[in-house]
């Protein structure tokens, strides 16, 4: 199966995915990077991983729907069947949903439903949990609302920083998220 991972930042999450199918951990093609930023780090991870790289500027649309279309050609162009979201920091319209509905998936830093949207790293320190963990859910029109798939937890200690536990929660999605990948297209 060929997949195309969406991004906007630093693409650990897209490192982790194209590490594990060197590894034969995950049985897939990394065909395509989508990003919506063409400065940010996951696009030189994948020029050096010589993977097809799409980038856009979305305030040179006038609205999604225009830029999603051309999205849809190049998943088209590159034969695409399955889509992981991995820090893309836009909603998805319509337009992408409804053909890969189903076959569109993304990893959230939180026990969904705790704390959808942005920074849910620092909401969970701000709210004092004890417990928050990862996410890997189906993508529908909301944000972060689409159905569960696999959920890792991860203990909030004393004295933890945002630093400290981004860094527990990306360790866990680095393993979590291609174990995923691999059980949704490979079973
Ligand atoms: C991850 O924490 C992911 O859960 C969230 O955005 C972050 C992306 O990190 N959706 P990276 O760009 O993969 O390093």
């Amino acid at each position: 199966k060929r997949i195309a991972i969406f991004a906007s930042g630093n693409g650990s999450n897209f490192q982790a995915i194209v590490d594990a199918v060197k590894t034969g951990e995950l049985k897939a093609e990394i065909s395509l990077l989508v990003s919506d930023k063409p400065e940010a780090y996951c696009v030189k991870r994948a020029e050096k991983e010589n993977i097809p790289c799409f980038t856009f500027d979305p305030k040179r649309f006038k609205n999604k729907e225009v830029y999603e279309k051309m999205i849809l050609k190049k998943l088209e162009e590159y034969n695409i069947d399955f889509i992981a979201l991995a820090g893309y920091m836009r909603l998805v319209g319509p337009t992408l949903l409804n053909p890969f509905e189903g076959r569109i998936v993304n990893i959230h830093p939180s026990l969904l439903p705790n704390f959808p949207g942005k920074d849910a790293i620092g909401q969970a320190l701000a709210a004092g949990v004890s417990k928050t963990g990862v996410t890997v859910h189906y993508v529908d029109e909301g944000m972060d609302t689409g159905q569960v798939i696999e959920q890792r937890s991860v203990e909030v200690v004393d004295g933890e920083t945002h630093d400290s536990l981004q860094q527990k929660i990306q360790k866990i999605e680095h393993q979590l998220y291609p174990f995923v990948l691999n059980k949704l297209l490979n079973t």
